[in-house]
């Protein structure tokens, strides 16, 4: 039986697991990300790495990392929020660990994960989008992850939705991600609650009282309890989400588009706006089939899942 490792490095965690071939995750270990410092996130992979490999027999590890990664699927090339520029990061750790590595984009990864064994399993075509920190994309098309021909494909979150819109920290303004990621969301409902509105008061309460730690959870939570600017603030960022997908239906078509990420917890609040908004906005609409909107099925494990499969399929 082989068992492979994922690796799930994300802003604030760095997050592994020991799969199995099915998917299963049979161990899990995690870390706080060490600031940003590349040395520093090289080392905390390499321990978790080491330490999940103590316990378990593994033959390869897979990490998964939010930025773009190169063809040969080794070098962050670049990282819109993360210090990361040209590291080469299957070599860094493979020179620490006692087995092969493979580098995937964390959202490619995930995409991997929920089309293997998720939301996307019955299909052939789909996108998956991760909202978190930033806005991730993977795309598979025709049962395959589509990389381009430099690795960089799917980076969905730095289209550009909005003209000389807010500065993104890819260095371009207007960006999808700044629209529609758990980022967009917090600086909404901090500016909304730094406006003094009666409005936020639940949201501010929530934040003991202080608009700047006000966060995504927090947003979700007062919304599920029915706190109307919270609903709204979901609502505007399911329709940044809505619109966006019918952008790309227009170019590639999916069968199924998945949303996960740590948002996608806020779960209908969300989804309900963006699949209205995609509704209006989707070129053809009422002449053509439609796609299916699905929530992610793996979690926060969908990265840790895909990594380690494509680690397994290296
Ligand atoms: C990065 C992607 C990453 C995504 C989610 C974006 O800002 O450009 O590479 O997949 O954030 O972490
Ligand atoms: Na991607
Ligand atoms: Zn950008």
């Amino acid at each position: 039986m082989t068992r492979t490792i994922g690796v799930d490095v994300g802003g604030t965690k760095i997050a592994a697991g020991v799969v199995e071939a099915d998917g299963t995750i049979v161990d899990e270990a995690r870390r706080d990300s060490p600031a940003t410092s590349q040395p520093a996130i090289v080392e905390a992979i390499v321990d978790i790495i080491d330490e999940l490999g103590k316990r378990n027999e593994v033959e390869a590890a897979g990490v998964g990392a939010a930025g773009f990664i190169d063809a040969a699927r080794s070098t962050v090339l670049f990282a819109p929020n993360l210090a990361w520029r040209d590291a080469p990061l299957k070599r860094d750790v493979e020179a620490k660990v006692s087995m092969p590595v493979v580098v995937e984009n964390d959202a490619n990864a995930a995409a991997w994960g929920e089309f293997t064994f998720g939301a996307g399993a019955d299909v052939a075509d789909m996108i998956f989008l991760t909202i978190g920190t930033g806005l991730g994309g993977g795309l598979v098309l025709d049962d395959e992850l589509y990389r381009g021909a430099y690795g960089i494909g799917g980076e969905v979150g730095h289209l550009r939705v909005v003209p000389d819109g807010h500065l993104c920290g890819c260095g371009n303004k207007g960006c999808w991600e700044q629209y529609a990621s758990g980022s967009a969301l917090v600086r909404e409902a901090r500016e909304f609650a730094r406006s003094g509105s009666p409005q936020a008061s639940r949201l501010l309460e929530l934040a003991g009282g202080r608009y700047q730690d006000i966060d995504g959870p927090m947003v979700t939570k007062a919304a599920s309890e029915g706190d109307g600017a919270a609903i709204e603030l979901l609502d505007d960022l399911g329709r940044w989400l809505g619109e966006g997908i019918a952008t790309l239906a227009a170019v590639l078509d999916p069968a199924v588009v998945v949303i996960g990420g740590g948002v996608s917890a806020a779960g209908d609040l969300l989804i309900e706006p963006a699949r209205r908004a995609f509704a209006r906005n989707l070129t053809g609409r009422g002449h053509r089939p439609q796609l299916e909107m699905r929530l992610a099925t793996l979690g926060t494990e969908a990265g840790i899942i895909g990594a380690a499969d494509l680690a397994r399929r290296r």
